[in-house]
């Protein structure tokens, strides 16, 4: 493995999710990627897919950001917005277009603690 350098590695090396998404600590809170869309979409049409990370403000300090968000649909990636300490914030605003989908998923990764998953049921129709 490589050099740790302030890595949690019981969290760096795997995918982590809410044990309870009702009952988050402050970690879970940080880093669990937030998505807010229509919950019925037109199939076809442009809709505002928006992204934040989380529900508690990560730091984005050089020693401690938010790298990137990686979104898919139903398990399929199809992008990602990469984030830079100290000059953004772990948020952004996307207009997607559908054809199919049951479900939309992020994947956030924090330098330190590592990959953060959340998913949302979806209807486009
Ligand atoms: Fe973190």
């Amino acid at each position: 493995m490589a050099e740790d350098k302030g890595i949690i590695a019981e969290l760096f090396w795997k995918i982590n999710e809410p044990k309870d998404k009702n009952n988050m600590d402050d970690l879970e809170k940080k880093h669990t990627p937030v998505l807010e869309f229509p919950a019925k979409v037109k199939k076809g049409e442009a809709f505002e897919l928006g992204v934040k990370v989380g529900s508690m403000p990560h730091p984005m300090q050089n020693a401690h950001f938010i790298q990137f968000v990686d979104l898919f649909v139903d398990g399929l990636y199809f992008t990602r917005v990469n984030f830079t300490p100290v000059v953004t914030e772990p948020k952004a605003k996307i207009s997607v277009i559908l054809s199919a989908g049951k479900e939309i998923s992020a994947v956030i990764r924090c330098n330190l603690h590592g990959l953060w998953k959340s998913s949302y049921p979806i209807r486009v129709e």
